[in-house]
């Protein structure tokens, strides 16, 4: 469906938990967040109800987010759960890579169409300061598992901090000639809380890419997934690279998406504290035409963009807890 700006929705990212095993940065306090109770947290059966209505208004692709999604008990079945309902084209997750190793193979069984994986760095002490965990090793492994089984694009998501140096680049430039994967480099964000500094920006990434000896960077013909990054690819490379600039070059008027949260609130936009409470209204036994009307509702609120670059809003919630 459209919403009042004339662009097609039809993409939700679902957030399925907001715990998680590491702690990235630039996403959560040290100290971690408040986290929900568990009786709030969406059960995956109020989740299914939810896909198949949001359907019936246009949602063919969905990715599960977090926190870190594959924390939630019950995750490969719930993915097998949508997967049988034979209505996602695009069934994609977003995770930290730390448990891919190991259920890669039960995810894709599960009928996962695709990862994103985010990796800020491969320097295992800058990784630490960045996550708060010492398995680099992990999410390395996670990530040959998840091409191996043929996730595929997998796409590496790469936020450019403090943390990012060109030992890192040299690492990616390599990967992408290695494997076809999509390398992201994406603009830090400075939303919530912000434990550490903005890095290289993308136009210096795209710089240094290009003047690397490897040829020039030349843009990817067609896209590939349904985000925002930009794909480029260097001659003779297996890969692309990608780049997402929400501050620089915003992408708000080709937006396709909302957010459900853990606790089942319906966000229209990532950078704007407007949710719509979806749990109250499920669990008081409301009809199919309820919950879409509140889908409507969503759709006729949704801004037509953000405004970061005029400065900060105080956000009410944290990335992890919104899942990105
Ligand atoms: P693909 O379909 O694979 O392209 O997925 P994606 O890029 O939409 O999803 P992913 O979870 O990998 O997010 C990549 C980056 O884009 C993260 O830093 C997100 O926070 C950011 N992002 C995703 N959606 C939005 C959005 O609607 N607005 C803004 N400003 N950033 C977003
Ligand atoms: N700026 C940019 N990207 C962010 N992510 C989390 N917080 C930020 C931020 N402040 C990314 C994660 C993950 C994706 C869901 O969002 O690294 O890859
Ligand atoms: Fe966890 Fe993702 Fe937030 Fe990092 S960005 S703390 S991996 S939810």
């Amino acid at each position: 469906m459209r919403d009042g700006y004339n662009r097609c929705i039809d993409y939700l990212r679902i957030s399925v938990t907001d715990r998680c095993n590491f702690r990235c940065a630039y996403c959560m306090p040290p100290d971690g967040v408040k986290l929900l109770d568990h009786a709030d947290i969406l059960a995956y059966e109020e989740i299914l109800y939810l896909i198949r209505v949001f359907n019936k208004y246009g949602v063919n692709k969905i990715r599960l987010t977090g926190g870190e999604p594959l924390v939630r008990k019950g995750i490969v079945d719930f993915i097998r759960a949508i997967s049988s309902l034979g209505i996602i084209d695009d069934l994609s997750l977003t995770t930290n890579g730390s448990l891919l190793a190991d259920m890669a193979e039960d995810l894709k069984a599960a009928g996962l169409h695709r990862v994103n994986v985010s990796l800020d760095t491969v320097d295992p002490e800058r990784f630490r300061r960045i996550t708060g965990s010492a398995s680099l090793e992990r999410t390395l492994a996670g990530i040959e598992k998840a091409i191996a089984v043929g996730l595929h694009p997998v796409k590496i998501n790469v936020v450019l901090t403090s943390a990012f140096m060109d030992s890192d680049l040299s690492y990616f430039v390599e990967m992408v000639y290695r494997y076809p994967i999509a390398v992201r480099f994406i603009e830090y964000m400075p939303i919530g809380y912000n434990g550490t500094g903005p890095g290289m920006t993308p136009a210096e990434v795209k710089n240094r890419l290009n003047g690397a000896g490897l040829g020039m960077l030349e843009p990817a013909a067609g896209s590939i997934g349904n985000g925002p990054a930009k794909y480029f690819r260097l001659p003779g490379a297996k890969g692309l690279f990608g780049f997402i600039t929400p501050l620089t070059e915003h992408f708000c008027r080709a937006c396709n998406r909302m957010r459900l949260t853990a606790d089942g609130k319906l966000r229209p936009c990532l950078l704007a504290n407007r949710e719509l409470d979806l749990k109250t209204l499920l669990r008081a036994g409301a009809s199919e035409q309820q919950v879409g009307e509140v889908f409507r509702q969503a759709l006729s609120e949704k801004p037509a963009g953000h405004n970061l670059a005029a400065g900060q809003p105080s956000f009410q919630r944290k990335m992890s807890q919104i899942g990105g």
